[in-house]
């Protein structure tokens, strides 16, 4: 088990998926963070601008970017895990609230591809009520969430909603 794909929309990272990326690096030699190309959820940034930030955060936290490469799916991530020949999928928990969507994607992954496990890990406490929606919410009614995302997310997040 040394290679995870820690898959999602990331629009943006927040420190909650920078902590879980910091605690994946402990227990997989590599990660491939795998940005969700799905037009369907009208994201705020584009995949290529999602891509850059997560880069940029990786470098932010002193991780070794040669351990987490950055990449975009689209289409089942069962069949991005196997074009990258892993077999463990990444997710981070948060709340209780997480649970039964995560059980559901695990059990569904697992269906269409036994040979796939998803490892969960627990977000760090001190944002434990980070979302990347909420971020959003909240930087466009004008409140403060520098502490909540990586440096190089709060000006990007400002401009793009032209604050
Ligand atoms: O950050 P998110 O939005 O919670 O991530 C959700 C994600 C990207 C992990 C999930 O939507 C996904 O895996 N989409 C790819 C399509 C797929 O494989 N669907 C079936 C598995 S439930």
């Amino acid at each position: 088990m040394t290679l995870a794909v820690y898959p999602g929309s990331f629009d943006p990272i927040t420190r909650g998926h920078t902590s879980i990326i910091q605690a994946g690096l402990v227990a997989f030699e590599r990660i491939v963070v795998a940005v969700l190309n799905n037009s369907e959820k009208s994201p705020l940034f584009t995949v290529d601008e999602r891509i850059d930030m997560i880069r940029s955060s990786v470098v932010e936290l002193g991780e070794d970017p040669s351990r987490v490469e950055v990449d975009s799916f689209d289409g089942l991530l069962v069949d991005y895990v196997r074009k990258k020949e892993a077999r463990v999928i990444l997710r981070g928990l948060r709340a209780v609230a997480d649970f039964e969507y995560e059980l559901q994607m695990a059990n569904m992954n697992r269906h269409l591809n036994e040979h796939v496990t998803t490892v969960f890990i627990m977000a760090n406490d001190a944002y434990f009520y980070v979302a990347s929606n909420l971020v959003k919410e909240v930087t466009k009614l004008g409140g403060d969430v520098t502490k909540l995302v990586p440096d190089c997310v709060a000006a990007k997040l400002r401009a793009k909603l032209g604050l």
